[in-house]
This record gives C-alpha cells, sequence and structure tokens, in this order.
C-alpha cells in the first residue's frame, strides 16, 4: 500500500516518483534525514527530532526549508491524512537538485520530504528478550553527530551481524566501542551506566538524551566515557536505544551471553521509565489540543 507524502510543499502518496536523478541526496548524500515514531496518530519526540535536524542542516550548510512551527504542522498535517494509528515518519532534507557538480550552488533550494509508514514496535516478549550483537570496525566518516543519509558502512554492518545470527552490529574504533550501526549503546557496571560522550564519533540520540535524563533523576549514575573494547567482557548488562526499539536489552556479544541472557534490573527500570514518557509526552498532546 502506497503511504502519505509530503514533497517540496504538497502532499502525494509514495506511488509517485518525484525526485530527480540530479538531486544531491541521491548522487552525492548531500542531506540529512530523521526518523520519529508516532502511537495514537500523535509525533513522539518530534521536537527533539527538529532540532538535531536543524544542526546536522546548518553543520553541511544546507537551507532549512521548516521553521519549528512549520515543521510541527507539517507532521500534524501528515498523520491526519495517515490511516493508521502507530508508525514511523521519515523526513529527509537534501540540498536540492542541479545539474551534477561537486561544487553546489549558494542558497540552493532544499528538497523536503516527509512520510508516515506502519510500523510494528517490539511487543512485551521481544523486549524482554532482547538482541543479539556483534562487534565490528566502525568504517563511517568523521562527522557521525549529523545525521546524514551516507549509511553505507552502517547497512554494511548491520547486513554483517544479521548474517552472525545478531540484530544489531557495535562500531569499534581505536578499541572503543562507539554506538550501534543504528542504536545508541549504553552498559551497565556496579550500578552505574556508562555510555560514549557526545563527539564526533556518535549520533546525539533523541532517545540515549532521555534515557539519561530518566537515570540521573532516579539516582543512577551515569558516566560519559569512551567504554574500551576489553570492557565488554567485565559487564552487568547491556542495552541499546533508538526510536524504533526504546530501550532493548543486548544479551549475547559476539556470541558471549551477558548476564544469563536475561533483561538487567537496571536495564527493566529504564525500559518502563522511557515507555511512561513516550507516553505522557502523547497524552500532554492531547489534552493541549482538547483546550
Ligand atoms: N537510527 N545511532 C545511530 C547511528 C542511528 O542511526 C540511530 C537512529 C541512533 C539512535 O538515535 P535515536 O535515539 O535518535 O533514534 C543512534 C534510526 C532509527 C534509523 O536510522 O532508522
Amino acid at each position: 500500500m502506497a503511504d502519505i507524502l509530503y514533497f517540496n510543499g504538497r502532499f502525494t502518496t509514495t506511488d509517485e516518483r518525484v525526485l530527480g536523478v540530479e538531486d544531491r541526496g541521491f548522487q552525492f548524500g548531500d542531506s540529512v534525514y530523521e526518523v520519529f515514531k508516532f502511537l495514537r496518530r500523535r509525533p513522539v519526540l518530534a521536537l527533539d527530532h527538529f532540532r538535531r535536524m536543524e544542526r546536522g542542516l546548518r553543520e553541511i550548510d544546507i537551507r532549512n526549508p521548516w521553521n519549528e512551527s512549520g515543521f510541527m504542522r507539517t507532521v500534524d498535517e501528515l498523520l491526519d491524512r495517515t490511516a493508521f494509528d502507530e508508525g514511523i515518519v521519515y523526513t529527509q532534507v537534501t540540498r536540492g537538485e542541479e545539474e551534477r557538480a561537486h561544487f553546489y550552488a549558494e542558497n540552493m533550494a532544499p528538497t523536503a520530504l516527509m512520510y508516515s509508514r506502519r510500523f510494528r514496535f517490539p511487543d512485551e516478549s521481544k523486549k524482554e528478550r532482547g538482541i543479539r550483537a556483534i562487534t565490528t570496525p566502525d568504517l563511517r566518516w568523521k562527522q557521525c553527530h549529523v545525521k546524514s543519509v551516507n549509511l553505507l558502512p552502517n547497512a554494511l554492518a548491520k547486513k554483517r551481524a544479521q548474517r552472525a545470527g545478531a540484530e544489531e552490529a557495535l562500531l569499534v574504533g581505536d578499541g572503543v566501542v562507539r554506538e550501534g550501526a543504528s542504536t545508541s549503546f549504553f552498559v551497565v557496571r556496579s550500578g552505574k551506566l556508562i555510555t560514549h560522550p557526545l563527539d564526533e564519533h556518535i549520533l546525539p540520540g533523541v532517545v540515549r538524551d532521555r534515557v539519561i535524563g530518566l537515570a540521573i533523576a532516579s539516582k543512577i549514575r551515569v558516566d560519559e566515557r569512551p567504554l574500551r573494547e576489553t570492557e565488554l567482557f567485565q559487564l552487568d548488562e547491556a542495552f541499546v536505544t533508538s526510536t524504533t526499539l526504546g530501550v532493548m536489552p543486548v544479551t549475547e556479544i559476539d556470541g558471549r551471553v551477558i548476564a544469563n541472557s536475561r533483561r538487567g534490573e537496571i536495564t527493566t527500570r529504564l525500559q518502563v521509565l522511557f515507555d511512561d514518557l513516550e507516553m505522557s509526552e502523547i497524552s500532554q498532546q492531547h489534552r493541549g489540543a482538547a483546550v
């Protein structure tokens, strides 16, 4: 079934072929994207995603076609036209379309698109069971804090994980475990959370940021520091976070079982807290809309 698509100021469906072959997002990966979820047809943490996209666009010198309220209006209209209640919104902004050349013109008219898609989020049994992961070298560019569409290293790493019977690839550079190919990575050791600090080696995950806030509010200590690969042998719990997975336990890394393959206590607490936070996000919007 075709999905509802917003493309450069109008609504259509994903059946329509809208993109020119010389769009720089297609030819140069000259583009950033975001994925956020919606529940009960209400966007979850969409402003956090918008702000990250805005920072990314500024860094790579692309004009943002939306301001905050214009973006939220487009999201609302998209979800009004969407026929189902739960799913993800994919949004992407490229530098735009012009005759192919590495040099780009100043002030190009960006391409802006957004579509909604049905998505089945992990159910309770999956959230308890968790996922397996492998480690693999981080082959990405040196600006991973920008959510660019240059995802070839991520896609190859994910495929490698899949072939090994795992769902996530943990990317390792200079002996440090940075993040997953499409997730942020946390471990728990002696009751304390450890996760990579925000820098150019990782994406500033929206869920990562919220989970850190929730942990601190619950008096769980958080150490944002590089985690050596060798420390993977000394951990009590591990989990990944992302928009689509929420807080997801990691029960095996490179075939080594973690915490008897059971969802850890701190992981469980943070999972519940984060799920509650998402629900309170959408119910607040509901109240706002009713006034
Ligand atoms: N991936 N790290 C990377 C490299 C990612 O691609 C993602 C998100 C995350 C988690 O970010 P967030 O909590 O903001 O979803 C971390 C999205 C879901 C994707 O590419 O589909």
